[in-house]
């Protein structure tokens, strides 16, 4: 089929990918000339596992096409999806100006039957919004379908996760429109379920927001444990192994981050607000993670009375391992703590740095070698358990320090492991 995607952001570019490779003729389409050229040239603008080698592999069969022209890009196409950002507003709801462009370009450049396809997270009866809009500005006499099609991929494993979902969602009030797109993704063998619009809409936010309140649940599980004696670890295991509970997103922490649970979940507060419900539960989800993101500052505060002066080494400046991205990690809120302390700080992350020097307060230091950052500091810090931190940190803080302490959010080690170790060994959810 003939495809085609406004936004070249982690779902639009993985989605125009991962469609091409089973052999669809997809251009993706972008207003930013910077980013469509390095796309031309098979780079890609996001550190995603996987990606660069299927977009070089597709680009080469020649259907996988990038370009800014919205008429080149749009004129032919039989599927035209939405896949532009919806960022926070400052109300905390989702700022919907991508979303429209997005459709008021497509109405302007159809020149025959299309479904428009709204992969973009939005708020529940936007694809109605869409409709009217395009209907508004539809230059040429041909019919339209509109599809809501939610994305459930991770970043860090997004290409893997395209291919191999558990469910694709398909909210339409067309029929022949839902079976031709459940034609469009038969060749990835993932179970199709369909669905009213509005029902689509939803199952995106409430997906996102019951994943956060797993993490906010066992963190609170991990605090509590803290208190009482027991291993928040041990608690999870026990509980996760009851189907009706899932062993998955129970991994005690420093809290959530990235671009979609915080955003998402303070949506889903404001669009419950304006059907006048008060969602108690997502607010308290969304408060645990704001306090959890501060615990190993508490705990390390706690164990040296003032931190000025000291250099903390932060390992992990991402919001989780195998991605760049910086949105809303714990090493924000971190650093800022620690700065205002008076506390000095120096970051590490195998790809993030670039990233992070943009949205870490001024005074940060930044190193690109691990053993460089834990030799330099006297208080070492896990955030982010990317697999090179987990491999080096314990050895490497026992190695360069002497009476070595270390606090790692992300529960990278055993106890058993640590005892091994001459190490004062801070975790969350137990202790050593
Ligand atoms: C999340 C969802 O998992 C995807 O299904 C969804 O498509 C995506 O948002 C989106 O809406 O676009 P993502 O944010 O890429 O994906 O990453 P996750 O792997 O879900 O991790 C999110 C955060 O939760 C990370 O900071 C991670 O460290 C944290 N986390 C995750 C925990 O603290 N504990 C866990 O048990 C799992």
């Amino acid at each position: 089929m003939k495809v085609s995607i406004i936004g070249t952001g982690y779902v639009g570019l993985v989605t125009g990918v991962c469609l091409s490779d089973i052999g669809h003729d997809v251009t993706c389409l972008d207003i930013n000339p910077n980013k469509i050229n390095l796309l031309k040239h098979g780079k890609s603008p996001i550190y995603e596992p996987g990606l660069e080698e299927l977009m070089a592999y597709n680009i080469k069969k020649n259907r996988l096409n990038f370009t800014t022209s919205h008429s080149e890009g749009l004129r032919d196409a039989e599927v035209v999806y939405i896949a532009v950002g919806t960022p926070q507003a400052e109300d905390g709801s989702a700022d919907l100006s991508y979303v429209m462009q997005a459709a008021k370009d497509i109405a302007c450049h159809i020149s025959r039957d299309t479904i428009i396809v709204t992969k973009s997270t939005v708020p529940i009866g936007t694809n109605y919004k869409i409709k009217q809009v395009v209907l508004e500005h539809l230059q040429e006499d041909v019919t339209v379908d509109f599809v809501s099609n939610p994305e459930f991929l991770r970043e860090g494993s997004a290409v893997e996760d395209t291919f191999n979902g558990e469910r694709i969602v398909i909210g339409s009030e067309n029929e022949e429109a839902a079976d031709k797109m459940e034609a469009l993704y038969e060749p990835f063998r993932i179970p199709v379920l369909k669905t009213s619009i509005l029902s689509a809409e939803m199952i995106k936010y409430a997906a996102n927001a019951f994943l956060a309140t797993k993490i906010s649940f066992i963190n609170e599980i991990a605090n509590i444990a803290e208190k009482v004696g027991a291993d928040v670890e041990e608690v999870a295991y026990g509980i996760g192994k009851d189907g009706r509970i899932g062993d998955k997103f129970l991994q005690a922490g420093i809290g959530y981050g990235g671009s979609c649970f915080p955003k998402d979940t303070h949506a889903l507060v404001k669009i419950s607000e304006e059907s006048n419900h008060d969602f108690h539960l997502l607010k308290s989800v969304i408060k645990i993670n704001e306090s959890q993101k501060s615990v190993l500052y508490q705990k390390a505060k706690k164990r040296f009375g003032s931190l000025a002066g000291k250099r903390v080494a932060l390992l992990g400046l991402a919001f989780k391992p195998e991605t760049d991205d910086m949105r809303e990690a714990a090493s924000i809120t971190l650093s800022e703590k620690l700065l205002n302390d008076q506390a000095e700080v120096i970051g590490y992350d195998p790809i993030a740095i670039e990233n992070a020097k943009k949205v870490l307060p001024e005074g940060v230091i930044y190193t690109d070698k691990i053993e460089d950052a834990v030799k330099q500091a006297d208080i070492v810090f896990i955030l982010t358990d990317w697999k090179e931190v987990i491999e080096k940190t314990l050895v490497l803080t026992c190695l360069f320090h002497e009476q070595p302490v270390l606090f790692d959010g992300r529960n990278c080690y055993s106890l058993e492991e640590v005892q091994k170790f001459n190490i004062e060994y801070h975790s969350v959810g137990r202790e050593a």
